[in-house]
């Protein structure tokens, strides 16, 4: 049997450049290898978003556009919304009994997003819970892989804890995923902080037009020390070579690039006119599919239905091995 892919996103918004070499590069590449499943995670989104669910519907839209735009194929890809498929909230809660309050406490990520998000009346339960429901996502499709970002790799690690734990203490039925990093695990914010973020800013959106890429690319950050162009500058952790690094095709321009830029010989605004170029070129191909798409949105809900319908029935499958597996299926129904 052919091994299995799950990955999703929350669609709070467009993605952007940093989930793009994070995860969607992998997605389109193993697409044939793999069988593969995304989830669209409306109900994680929920999490912190629970105040304004009205923003949800047309995000998952949004988000489904751009894994078409970036190439998944439907014929291959299943697209699944999280919440038509209520089976994962079951296993949530049954993967509730095998996690303790302080592992989740321990979690960086969630450490770090609560932080960020700065819950005014208290961290919700919902939000602070969903590394379990997380765990649910990935195993109700028995994944074997998982393409995520670096800053994911701490809720693949609390999905294998919870497995391991499930399968010796009922039956040995959930698989454990690995997880699988992409060429830029963790792509810079054009503001040069650690991580491109839509709640950050600092984005550059897979479906932006060429005034918009062309806006954030001139005020990108660079290197702070570097006052005037004939000032020697630092290549190393500036993003807007970390990006030409990863976008510009033409190694020798990149390579020529930093030469002069560490000598001081080339000024800001001729980089970021190469970078803008590089990326106009990137995401021009993108944004075309995104269009073609986007004008056929009966085409669109279909896809997203029979993606849903799929990825439902093997989670159906899953929860019935399951409530066998923990001795929850009565002979009562
Ligand atoms: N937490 C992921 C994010 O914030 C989204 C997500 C939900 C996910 N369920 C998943 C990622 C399962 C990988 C596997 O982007």
């Amino acid at each position: 049997m052919r091994k299995r892919i799950l990955t999703g996103d929350r669609p709070t918004g467009p993605l952007h450049l940093g989930h793009y070499v994070g995860s969607l590069q992998n997605r389109v590449r193993l697409q044939d290898e793999y069988d593969t499943y995304v989830l669209i995670a409306d109900v994680q989104a929920l999490t912190d978003n629970f105040e304004r669910p009205e923003m949800l519907e047309a995000n998952v839209i949004e988000v489904t556009l751009d894994y078409l735009a970036v190439g998944l194929d439907p014929e291959k890809v299943k697209i699944v919304v999280q919440s038509m498929v209520p089976e994962l909230t079951e296993l949530t809660i049954y993967f509730m009994n095998l996690v303790t309050v302080a592992t989740l406490e321990r979690n960086p990520t969630l450490k770090e997003e609560i932080k960020q998000r700065n819950f005014t009346k208290g961290i919700p339960v919902g939000f602070w819970s969903y590394p379990i429901s997380q765990a649910a996502d990935i195993t109700i499709f028995k994944a074997d892989l998982v393409p995520v970002g670096e800053d994911q790799l701490p809720m693949i690690e609390q999905t294998r804890e919870i497995v391991r734990r499930f399968n010796r203490l009922y039956k040995k039925i959930l698989i454990e995923p690995r997880a699988m990093l992409g060429r830029v695990a963790r792509l810079p914010g054009t503001d040069g902080g650690t991580k491109m973020s839509k709640s950050l800013g600092n984005c550059i959106n897979l479906g932006d037009s060429p005034e918009q890429i062309r806006k954030r690319v001139m005020s990108m950050f660079t290197d702070p020390l570097r006052i005037h162009a004939t000032d020697p500058g630092r290549v190393e952790g500036n993003p807007v070579f970390t990006y030409h690094n990863v976008f510009n095709p033409d190694k020798a321009e990149v390579e020529d690039l930093e030469e002069r830029y560490r000598k001081g010989t080339v000024g800001d605004v001729e980089v970021k006119e190469k970078l803008y170029k590089a990326l106009s070129a990137f995401l021009e191909p993108i944004r075309e599919r995104r269009n073609q798409f986007a004008a056929k949105p009966e085409q669109v809900r279909e896809i997203i239905i029979e993606g849903t319908r799929k990825g439902r029935a093997l989670a159906q499958q899953t929860m019935d091995e399951v409530r066998s597996a923990m001795k929850i299926k009565y002979a009562l129904g």
